[in-house]
């Protein structure tokens, strides 16, 4: 029976209480953690997002009916208690901020019962995700979650003062929208009033910044909430959030300065790291040479080496072929992994055919210095000898070897990498390695659709030095976009824009976009920028990715309220869902029977 609050009002959250407060009387309120009669004794622990803090009741300091009434307490019974600050009678407790002291009781409200939760409220919960998502509002009461939540807030409370401070605007920008060239698919929502025809979900605020730099707003920032319909992953949600920004009359320096500078105030503020700047900075060649990546993780070494010219000559058909398709060669040196047995060594051979390798050859050197290896039978011993030599081989290592197009040779050897780190216990999530990524290609060439597309998006600004090969040789231009990578996850990127007509046209051009075509899909922004546009820059961070990093957890679930699961469904609402029949007809839809999923 719930008791109301009239008369009680909480002076303290729960951890807020500490030796200072002794003597003191508080008024706390929270969810009972667990509550225990021990020897004519009720001990409760009160929890709130604070902390926990344990509560005494004793029949002659509360009175029989208030004694009576904490008999029943049980877990997450929402209750209000008023007593004293102690210090604590029995055992310090280490593990709590209050372990110090206790409330002795004196008056007590059930504010709510509960029923028996569907799992534990606790910290590191064992329970099944699904379970936790579909009563995700209990799940959003454990430790461990409210901690990242919170961190989340402080956290955009600096990225607000810090960005306010620098002299940018925060300014909305729609939701209903036209779609943006993010290259995802677009959520839509069909309009009532203009039948047949959709707004887009914004995938990113890019052209209304943009705009908003014609417009003259200089600076711009927005904790932007951004939609695509992609496949989801531990990293991806289909509705994400963006710290998204522009500046007019900036190049990628200043972009990046003060971007190194928010970081650098954020996880300082945040969780006490120091970012030492300048950040570490590398071309996005370099970055896949070295990693086969574009957003390597430098926490680590074993680095992925050319050794294409070394075997150029040898009778290993693998290696000769790819070779002589123009591809190459490339190795990576696991140390220590030489006695890794056959069948993890097969595992690894399986692992990278889910990045299109064919295979993947390799030579475990044994501590004694014996070799085996998956192609020896086709090599001179000599030849062998100068592979594991270029590879820095050592008795102890194993040496894995990719031999295909140099696009299947880095996303392979890259993923490895990442693989056999993970495995050996490489990556420490106390370690923050931050990287700028610059210099990416302009254009990309997709084989789905036979021509180029942009790596960015269709508005970033060619390295001038590279425009003369544009219309000649269009996949060697590079562009002044960068990615700012952590640990390996691309936690943001932008580019400085085009503002020149001339160049956009190219641009277009080389994208196979008809001018038509063009002015359909962006007229608004290209009509704007023939009314004077400044020159312009911007970045967006993810910032769920940032968080989940901060907060040292795998998922980007884990710094969500309300995140979405793997099928893009929400567990706790059930949506997406069925509608009426009448919103149908209101917004002139008719579903395909066939295509209605079955509920
Ligand atoms: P981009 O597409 O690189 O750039 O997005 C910026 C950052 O957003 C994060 N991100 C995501 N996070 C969670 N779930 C997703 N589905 C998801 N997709 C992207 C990534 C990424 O680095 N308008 C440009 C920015 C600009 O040029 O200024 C843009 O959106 O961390
Ligand atoms: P095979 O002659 O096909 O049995 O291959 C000999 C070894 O080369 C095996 O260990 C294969 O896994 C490996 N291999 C096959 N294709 C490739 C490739 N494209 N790159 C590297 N190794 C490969």
């Amino acid at each position: 029976m719930a008791e109301s609050m009239s008369g009680m009002k909480r002076t303290h959250r729960c951890a807020e209480l500490s030796k200072a407060q002794v003597g003191q009387t508080v008024t706390v309120m929270g969810w009972v953690q667990k509550s225990r009669n021990k020897g004519g004794v009720v001990f409760v622990d009160l929890r709130d997002r604070s902390g926990i803090l344990q509560i005494i009741f004793e029949e002659n300091k509360c009175g029989t009916e208030i004694f009576e009434k904490a008999g029943k307490l049980r877990s997450e019974f929402v209750i209000a208690v008023t007593g004293q600050v102690c210090e604590r009678a029995g055992a310090v407790n280490k593990n709590l901020a209050t372990g110090e002291i206790e409330v002795i009781a004196e008056q007590l409200r059930i504010l709510s019962e509960s029923e028996t939760p569907p799992f534990h409220i606790e910290e590191n919960s064992k329970t099944k995700e699904e379970l936790r998502l579909k009563y995700r509002y209990l799940d959003l009461r454990r430790p461990d979650i409210q901690k990242n939540i919170m961190m989340r807030s402080r956290a955009c409370a600096v990225i607000r003062n810090f960005l306010t401070e620098e002299g940018f605007l925060e300014i909305e920008t729609p939701m209903l929208t036209k779609s943006t060239p993010e290259g995802a698919r677009d959520y839509l929502v069909p309009s009532r009033v203009h039948p047949g025809s959709f707004y887009a979900l914004p995938q990113s605020p890019q052209l209304f910044k943009q705009l908003l730099m014609v417009s003259g707003y200089d600076r711009y920032f927005q904790l932007a909430r951004c939609f695509r319909d992609e496949d989801l992953r531990a990293d991806r949600q289909p509705e994400f959030t963006q710290v998204d920004m522009e500046l007019s009359f900036v190049d990628v320096d200043d972009v990046i300065d003060v971007n190194e500078r928010l970081l650098a105030r954020l996880f300082k503020e945040i969780i006490g790291v120091d970012v030492p700047l300048p950040i570490q900075r590398m071309t996005w060649q370099e970055a896949m040479d070295r990693f086969g990546s574009d957003k390597p993780d430098t926490r680590f070494g074993m680095e992925l080496n050319d050794v294409t010219d070394v075997v150029r000559d040898c009778e290993f058909a693998v290696f000769k072929n790819a070779i002589a398709d123009g591809g190459s060669v490339r190795g990576i040196n696991a140390k220590g992994q030489g006695t890794m047995p056959r069948k993890k060594i097969d595992a690894l051979v399986a692992f990278v055919k889910d990045y299109g390798a064919k295979g993947l050859a390799y030579i475990a050197i044994q501590p004694d210095g014996s070799i085996k290896s998956s192609f020896a039978k086709f090599m001179k011993d000599e030849e062998m000898q100068a592979l594991i030599a270029a590879m820095q081989g050592e008795p102890g290592d194993l040496l894995l070897f990719a031999a295909d197009k140099n696009k299947i040779v880095y996303a392979s050897l890259g993923a490895l990498r990442l693989e056999l780190a993970d495995k050996m216990g490489l990556l420490d999530k106390n370690q923050y390695n931050f990287l700028w990524v610059t210099e990416f290609p302009l254009l990309e060439w997709s084989d789905e659709e036979n021509r180029f597309q942009a790596m960015h998006h269709p508005f970033t600004m060619p390295m001038e030095e590279d425009l003369q090969y544009i219309d000649t040789d269009p996949g060697r231009v590079r562009a002044k976009a960068y990615d700012i990578v952590l640990n390996g996850t691309e936690i943001g990127g932008g580019s400085v824009r085009i503002h020149q007509d001339d160049i956009q046209e190219k641009m277009f051009e080389a994208l196979g976009f008809t001018k038509e075509r063009a002015h359909e899909q962006f007229g608004f922004l290209l009509d704007a920028f023939k009314y004077g546009v400044p020159p312009h820059a911007g970045l967006a961070y993810g910032l769920d990715r940032l968080i989940m990093l901060m907060a040292k957890v795998d998922s980007i679930r884990d710094v969500i309220a309300f995140p979405k699961v793997k099928d893009a469904s929400c567990l706790l609402t059930n949506a997406p869902d069925t509608v009426d029949e009448k919103q149908l007809e209101e917004l002139g839809i008719r579903v395909n029977e066939a295509e209605q999923t079955e509920e």
